[in-house]
């Protein structure tokens, strides 16, 4: 559409925002969903990013944990391109104080919050006068805010202080910050933080690595990011070096466990810059959060977020933390466009982190991971709808976190494995490096993704390859590479003999640590659907699988215990789910439960999810609580 129509139709816009903020209208509605459409393509922000978009954003953050509140000052440096009079922040469930304009001399001036939308919040729409170059937008944040995570000194390790961080992707920056929240613009910021002195606080920029008298620190992302990147975290944390640029943060009581576990950070940052060029963001930090944190990890710029269950004491989950450090070329160098298209972010991620590991531990160990995952595209082919199972997303009226499937980051990393053996692994590495340093602190859709690779590896090396079947169509293309694994398959077997009853001598001899966790969960998966109760727990008795400690393993053996009504598991599966956060394991267990043909199970989870909502982050209690109305 024509700019000055855009521009047009966005005023009135605003105009029945004025007159209509009670109570609007479905024209209001149906011009705000329009506005969306027009949003260079990202149905999930209101921003008017075409027009103004934030340069640099500067934080004034005063964390509160009297109340849980974080009281702040948002100034936007602007880019007003078309000279508008109106620029549109997105907001959700936060309390605006006021808005002003320049720098040093602020004036208040106008602003409307429009139609609240479950998902996506409502736009914040600024009066300016087209010369303006800063806004300062003055907020708190409210107990309805779900990016952040308040937790009582119960919930972290030293049980001493509270605890808060912070979780942006994909859609909840806008609840703790008044901001333009598309991937598509990219900002860079700066921070000023106030916390009670016997905190440090950290965020995706630079960090202090010890506690001052006076609580207060400044921060500076130099790089520009997009605002889901934005990330806060504060708490009573201890800072140990682990090489040239890098090291990890967590309370003291896990700093020497967590030190073992993450050693080979340095090693993963060499082999990443080997396979596709500089590390762009200087330092690599990981901090490790409480156990409430809802993903494995996350991979906020300079600042990796983790979860304490990747500490294992055997170092067997760092796979996630190559993850996230690949993101600092997938996702956080080049970004993706807007959620539709977040398979360039997850898919080329665990191509990566596969990349990595395999530098590191060598082609078995890669081999496993790859396997490992493929059995977990295949579970999912089956439960999700086929139309979802294509790369490329249709996100339209609904909440960017469904992509967040194996499809983005399984069949994502498959795609590209495929193409790696089509087209020979010395040009695809060409390929990729050039690839994120053409794109470097840009975002790509997935047409131009298409377009770019049709240009740079397939027309150039006269390579034929189905990659609109593979983007656009459901399923998995024939041509998908296969790839096992003799260590896995060795398992398989000993587990059908377990199963059969045969070879029962052999199995005897096996402790919990002969194998690796990817070779239990192998195993654990062979064993039949069928399988009784009696071999369960004879497995138990000698494994001991249900507190063995290993969240993947145990996750892997409670939902095979929930499907044959294996219950002794029962206690301890629930200190598992009062204790961990982690979506990747409260999902698919509240969901075995909630399914179950037992009875007693739905009753279980009910009564669990009621004892630990409280220990949740806020999206987590989200999705576990909309799993059980079903
Ligand atoms: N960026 C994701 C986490 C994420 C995705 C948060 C979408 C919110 C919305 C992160 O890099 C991730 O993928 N974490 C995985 C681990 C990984 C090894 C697959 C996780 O948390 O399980
Ligand atoms: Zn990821």
């Amino acid at each position: 559409m024509d700019t000055s129509v855009k521009s047009t139709l966005f005023t009135l816009l605003c105009f029945i925002a004025f007159l209509t903020s009670c109570s609007p209208s479905e024209k209001q509605e149906q011009n705000i969903a329009e506005k969306r459409r027009l949003n260079d393509g990202d149905i999930h922000s209101y921003a008017n990013l075409d027009e103004i978009h934030t340069k640099h954003l500067h934080l004034e953050l005063d964390v509160n944990f009297d109340n849980n509140t974080i009281y702040g000052v948002a100034r936007h440096q602007m880019v007003n391109e078309k000279g508008v009079d109106t620029a549109v922040f997105d907001v959700k469930n936060i309390v605006i104080q006021k808005v002003t304009t320049g720098q040093g001399k602020e004036k208040e001036t106008d602003y409307v919050i429009g139609q609240d939308d479950p998902i996506i919040g409502a736009p914040l729409m600024v009066a300016i006068d087209s010369t303006v170059e800063f806004i300062n937008i003055y907020y708190s944040t409210t107990d309805k805010t779900e990016a952040l995570d308040w937790l009582t000194p119960e919930l972290t390790e030293g049980k001493k202080y509270p605890f808060m961080y912070s979780q942006g992707q994909t859609v909840l920056t806008r609840t703790w910050i008044p901001i333009q929240d598309s991937p598509s613009n990219r900002i860079t910021y700066s921070a000023d933080v106030k916390v009670p002195k016997e905190f440090l606080a950290v965020m995706s920029a630079t960090n202090p690595t010890s506690k001052n008298e006076t609580g207060e620190y400044h921060f500076e992302m130099k790089q520009p990011i997009p605002a889901y990147l934005i990330a806060i975290a504060v708490g009573n944390l201890e800072y140990r070096s682990l090489g040239k640029n890098c090291g990890v943060y967590s309370e003291p009581e896990l700093i020497d466990t967590c030190a073992y576990e993450f050693a080979d950070l340095q090693k993963m940052i060499n082999a990443a810059e080997k396979l596709y060029g500089d590390y762009r963001w200087e330092q690599y930090d990981v901090v490790v959060l409480p156990y409430s944190f809802p993903f494995g990890g996350m991979e906020n710029p300079r600042l990796t977020f983790a979860n304490p269950t990747l500490i294992t004491g055997d170092r067997s989950l760092v796979s996630v933390i190559a993850h996230e450090l690949a993101h600092s070329w997938s996702g956080n160098l080049v970004t993706n466009a807007s959620w539709e298209d977040f398979w360039l972010n997850e898919g080329f991620t665990v191509y990566f982190e596969n990349r990595i590991m395999e530098e590191l531990y060598g082609k078995e160990v890669a081999d496993i991971l790859a396997v490992i995952e493929f059995q977990e595209l295949e579970r999912t082919l089956k439960k999700i709808d086929q139309q979802d199972t294509k790369l490329k997303l249709n996100l339209t009226d609904r909440s960017p976190d469904e992509g967040m499937t194996d499809i983005a980051y399984i069949k994502g990393a498959y795609f590209l494995r495929t193409l790696e053996q089509v087209a020979g692994r010395k040009k695809f590495d060409k390929f990729l490096k050039k690839y994120f340093s053409d794109h470097a602190f840009k975002t790509l859709s997935t047409e131009e993704f298409v377009t770019y690779l049709d240009h740079h590896l397939l027309q150039p090396n006269k390579i034929d390859f189905n990659t609109d079947e593979w983007i656009y169509e459901p399923g998995i293309p024939e041509n998908c590479i296969h790839i096992t694994s003799g260590r896995l398959e060795k398992v398989e077997k000993l587990a059908e003999d377990v199963a059969n009853g045969k070879n029962s001598s052999k199995f005897k001899k096996y402790k919990r640590d002969d194998l690796t966790t990817q070779e239990w969960m192998a195993f654990i998966r062979k064993l039949p659907a069928d399988i009784d109760v009696k071999t369960l727990k004879m497995i138990d008795d000698q494994l001991g699988f249900k507190n063995c400690g290993n969240s993947e393993i145990m996750c892997e053996w409670y939902l095979l215990a929930i499907e044959r009504g294996y219950t002794l598991v029962r206690p301890n599966m629930e200190k598992f789910l009062l204790k961990t956060g982690r979506l990747k394991y409260l999902e698919p267990i509240y969901e075995e439960l909630n399914n179950s043909r037992y009875q007693s199970d739905k009753e279980l989870a009910k009564k669990i999810i009621e004892k630990a909502k409280g220990n949740y982050h806020p999206i987590a209690r989200i999705s576990i609580e909309e799993i059980l109305k079903s």
